[in-house]
């Protein structure tokens, strides 16, 4: 038996070695980490179990029968983060390159079903070649199985991917469909085709980092939802966000510990600046609203205005989202719609209720926003509220104008809970924009234009810029004074708890995408 244990130890040693120490060390010294290190980094302490560790590939073309390696280039378990059960795969560079290929395919897709089958979150490190080269076909088909497991398990279980080195090709498409893409700053690109395609096809001189890197992604493209600046700290974030989630849709996220209900939040009846164009951060009164530190922003850098995240009221995980008058005065334009859609989806496949927080001027105006079709991709935000059956709760903070106030989870689209500060001004349009236009013919004929136009102005605010006539048809159910309104949140939140409705029967609805 001795032997037989000795061998034993002997192969797992191997197999803990990857590609070889030489291999190790020149990951080492491209400032990356290993497949092992990050599931250290990633999991509670001794917590992870890994599984076909022994797995080979089995193929012996282009010198593969002299490459054989344990894992074959990819490890895979499960393990905790804060005690609670989750699926793991770790691309392992050292292994030819982390690339893809039959077996390792099959591993991938066997965590990814015992995820489905268990109920729990899928996190996939991704540091790879792409497709094995000399496996060829067969790793085209090994993408495709995941694909289409990504898709399947798409609103039926959160799914991560972690970049952290090359993510190239077809390969892209996997971490596409999951939830949430983490990157690092000057460590991770991703790209349909590299620079030297690039190059060759369009003739644009682009680098790694301009093309696919972490911040390219996280503000030009929309692909990556959160850039940590090293490795260490894109796992710690890995690890806050599971806090936010329940390991499948059947189940609720975990409540946490809070102690600041009776927070004095008296600075927000003030906060508000009485001149409608002046603008104030949002975050601000996200984090009077919500239990201290408990914000975390997603996709931070892009279309900053909306803002979106998950935080904890009374412990307990909601979706935010948030026009921001910091940035283009809060308005909705095509990435800002297609950001806050996707949020709420997302929010709303996973059972956390959604917290919005209205000042929103309109649709961004102009032929750049039309032609690109802001029509379509507006469509997009209101689709996902008027769909969303989690317990949806906005306030209105100061301008709803348009059909901007419909599309932000108004009332009329199944809003359970619309309260409005004193400061809102639910109208058509901003007092200036309306008075020009219908009382045009008045301002036209008066001898003092600027004077008339003016007039008209406080006319149309006296009457319009408030949240009193939406009130009065039951549009809000409350104006509200604004330092009270944490406790509100809390008290509807809980009383929706236990909220409970239904989308007509269907195979799936149309999106407009
Ligand atoms: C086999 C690969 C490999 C691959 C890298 N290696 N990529 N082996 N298949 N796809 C091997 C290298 O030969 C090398 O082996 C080791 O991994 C480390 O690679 P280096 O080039 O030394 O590393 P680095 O300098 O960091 O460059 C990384 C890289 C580069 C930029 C990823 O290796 C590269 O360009 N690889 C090819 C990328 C590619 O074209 N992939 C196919 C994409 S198409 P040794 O033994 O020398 O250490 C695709 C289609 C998917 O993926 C379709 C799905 C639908």
């Amino acid at each position: 038996m001795k032997e037989k244990l000795d061998k034993l130890k002997e192969i797992k040693e191997k197999a803990l070695l990857g590609g070889g120490q030489d291999k190790i060390d020149s990951q080492h010294k491209k400032g990356k980490l290993t497949a092992r290190e990050r599931i250290n980094l990633l999991l509670d302490e001794g917590s992870f179990e890994e599984m076909d560790m022994l797995v080979r590939h089995q193929s012996s073309d282009f010198g593969l029968d002299k490459m054989k390696y344990y894992t074959d280039g990819v490890i895979t378990g499960t393990g905790k983060i804060n005690g609670r059960t989750v699926c793991v795969f770790s691309q392992d560079f050292t292994i030819l390159g982390g690339s893809l290929a039959e077996y390792h395919a099959k591993k991938i897709c066997k965590i990814m079903d015992m995820a489905m089958k268990i109920g729990v979150p899928v996190i996939g490190i991704n540091d790879s070649g792409g497709a094995r080269i000399q496996e060829g076909v067969v790793s085209l088909g090994g993408y495709a199985d995941i694909f289409l497991r990504n898709t399947l398990a798409s609103g039926v279980i959160p799914q991560i991917s972690i970049i952290v080195g090359p993510c190239a090709g077809g390969a892209v498409y996997s971490p596409a469909i999951t939830d949430f893409i983490f990157m690092v700053d000057n460590l991770s690109y991703m790209f349909v085709t590299g620079p030297n395609v690039v190059k060759t096809v369009t003739n644009e001189e682009v680098t790694f980092e301009e093309l696919g890197g972490a911040h390219t992604h996280s503000q030009k493209s929309g692909v990556c939802h959160y850039v940590a600046d090293n490795e260490v700290d894109c796992f710690d974030a890995v690890r806050d966000l599971m806090g936010y989630l329940p390991l499948n849709n059947k189940e609720d996220a975990p409540v946490y510990k809070f102690q600041d209900e009776e927070k004095d939040l008296t600075f927000l009846n003030e906060f508000i600046p009485d001149n409608p164009n002046k603008p104030y951060d949002i975050k601000e009164i996200i984090n009077a609203l919500t239990d201290e530190d408990s914000f975390y922003e997603i996709m931070e850098e892009y279309a900053p205005n909306i803002v979106v995240g998950f935080a904890k009221i009374a412990g307990r995980s909601i979706g935010i989202v948030a026009n921001q008058p910091m940035v283009l005065a809060g308005v909705l334009d095509l990435n800002s719609s297609i950001k806050g859609a996707r949020f709420v989806r997302f929010c709303d496949a996973f059972n956390i209720p959604l917290l919005v927080l209205e000042d929103v001027p309109g649709f961004l105006p102009g032929t750049d926003q039309e032609w690109r079709g802001i029509i379509r991709h507006g469509a997009k935000l209101l689709y996902a509220f008027c769909e969303a059956t989690v317990p949806k709760v906005t306030v209105i903070i100061r301008k709803a104008y348009g059909g901007a106030y419909d599309v932000m989870n108004s009332k009329h689209i199944r809003g359970d809970i619309n309260l409005a500060w004193p400061s809102a001004e639910i109208a058509v349009m901003g007092a200036k924009g309306a008075a020009e236009i219908i009382f045009k013919k008045e301002i036209d004929s008066a001898d003092d234009k600027q004077n008339a136009l003016d007039t008209k102005v406080e006319e149309f605010k006296e009457k319009f810029a408030n949240p009193y006539l939406a009130a009065e048809r039951g549009f809000i159910d409350d104006v509200i004074i604004p330092s009270e309104t944490r406790v509100k949140l809390i008290k509807y939140f809980s009383i929706l708890e236990t909220k409970v409705d239904t989308n007509p029967k269907k195979k799936h609805g149309n999106i407009p995408l």
